[in-house]
């Protein structure tokens, strides 16, 4: 029974990435995947600790699916990724039906882990690596589009973000070997896939050496771009301090190096910055994304911004919104500060503003985003873009959805076309999420 698996995955790109390495490594010892949590005799959430209501929403989960253990006792139920690696042991304190917590540099050990617990014992293992990589591990994809992945370059992160939780939970900036990387991406390339994102927390300082041969990220990009023109390449996240004009120039080189860059300014006002220990100016950011347009003149910028970070005045507030409203996002996520327990900012300032406030904020950036992206959108129309088809539009099976190289989202009536196929689509219409249009 335990050998029947079901995986939920929480948070980022990159947990999406991981829980694809834990299938595959459970698949290498036996274990079968479902996708009915009902027919699992192992349960395993991989978790986010980001923000405060991300750890919330997996502990609603986890008393939402508690009657599963009630009826069955021989169901095991594993916590993974961020959380269990932030809370470590008292996970078990806190939610009697887990067995086990396996941190993220801790998956190999998971068929062990999952027997333990299955003689009635309790199951920790929470240790950081300096090297785990999973290299060398072929993940089993569980998406499922069969035309889009994600492959991880990278794991950890070494920047001090004073907000930010992930260098506590993931450890230190490692590189995954790049002809690991290339391989995996020739097998997604020759089993059907046409685009890969290539993740890593600060993919600008991605650099490997191995027999005095170094590799950094522009060269790495280039050799994945490489694989086949029809294998389109996407990377997430760009740091603002790190990105280079050698990456841009790299970018502007290839057609089928995606035209989109995620650059999170997460703040306009320099003072800010300096407290979140970000290491750029506003000016730095505002010339990176000079630099940008001046190189690709059709790139897509997208950003992240957080509101009410310690003690964000109006003017901090107003320098945001103008950075947002000068740059004209594409596209945004956004935040409203969340202190998370033992970072710097957590140590050393007080998390001052009122909840309203950071909302009244929040509001203000979202409806200004709305605006901007609407802008974006209509600046499509009439436009034509070839489009990668990623299958049936959510709408109806009369059409069909897929991505421009900027990232957008486009809906058109579907003919002969299939998943995986490139198509010029000239844009007519736009709504707030997608544009239309039709094949030409
Ligand atoms: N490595 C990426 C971001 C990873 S986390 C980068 O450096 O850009 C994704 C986003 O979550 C961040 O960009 C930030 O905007 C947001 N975030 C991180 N910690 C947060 C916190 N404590 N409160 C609110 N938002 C946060
Ligand atoms: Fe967090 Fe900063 Fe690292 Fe991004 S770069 S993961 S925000 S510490
Ligand atoms: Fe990602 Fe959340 Fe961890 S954003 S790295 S899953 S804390």
């Amino acid at each position: 029974m335990t050998k029947k698996v079901y995986i939920e995955t929480y948070g980022c790109q990159m947990n999406v990435a991981d829980s694809e390495v834990i299938a595959s490594i459970l698949k290498a010892n036996g274990f079968e995947m479902v996708d009915n949590i009902n027919d699992a005799g192992l349960i395993l959430i991989n978790t986010c600790s980001i923000r405060e209501n991300a750890e919330q929403r997996i502990w609603r989960r986890l008393k939402a699916i508690s009657h599963l253990k009630r009826k069955n006792r021989n169901i095991v139920i594993g916590l993974t990724g961020c959380m269990a690696e932030r809370l470590k042991e008292k996970v078990l304190e806190e939610e009697r039906i887990v067995d086990i917590v396996a941190g993220p540099d801790s998956y190999r050990d998971l068929p062990l882990l999952v027997s333990e617990a299955e003689t009635g014992h309790k199951a920790v293992n929470v240790l950081l690596s300096h090297e785990e990589t999973y290299a060398d591990i072929s993940p089993v994809r569980l998406d499922r589009n069969g035309v889009t992945s994600f492959v991880s370059i990278m794991r950890g992160c070494n920047n001090m973000c004073a907000y930010c939780v992930v260098p506590y939970v993931r450890g230190a900036e490692r590189s995954r070997d790049p002809e690991t990387i290339l391989h995996e991406a020739e097998e997604l390339f020759s089993s059907g896939y046409r685009e890969v994102t290539l993740l890593g927390q600060n993919v600008d300082s991605y650099r490997h050496t191995k027999n005095g041969l170094s590799t950094g990220f522009p060269e790495l990009l280039e050799k994945v771009a490489g694989i086949n023109p029809l294998m389109r390449v996407r990377f997430s996240t760009s740091h603002p301090k790190d990105i280079s004009d050698d990456l841009i120039k790299t970018i502007s080189k290839h057609h089928n190096i995606c035209k989109h860059i995620h650059l999170p300014a997460q703040s306009g006002s320099n003072r800010i910055l300096k407290l979140m220990n970000r290491e750029y100016t506003r000016e730095w950011y505002m010339d990176r994304v000079s630099r940008i347009r001046e190189y690709i003149s059709d790139c897509s910028i997208s950003t992240d911004m957080i509101t009410g970070f310690c003690t964000e005045t109006e003017e901090d507030h107003q320098a945001s919104l103008s950075l947002m409203e000068w740059a004209g996002f594409d596209f945004a996520y956004m935040f409203m500060y969340s202190e998370r327990p033992g970072t710097r900012a957590s140590r050393k300032y007080s998390d001052n503003i009122p909840v309203e406030i950071k909302a009244r904020r929040l509001n203000e950036i979202i409806s200004l985003q709305n605006k901007l992206s609407a802008i974006s959108k209509k600046n499509d129309v009439g436009k034509t873009f070839e489009v990668l088809i990623e299958g049936y539009s959510k709408r109806s099976s009369g059409y069909l959805s897929g991505r421009t190289s900027q990232n957008k989202v486009v809906v058109f009536p579907r003919r002969e076309e299939k998943k995986g196929e490139y198509v010029n689509v000239q844009i007519e219409k736009c709504t707030s999420a997608t544009l239309t249009g039709k094949v030409v």
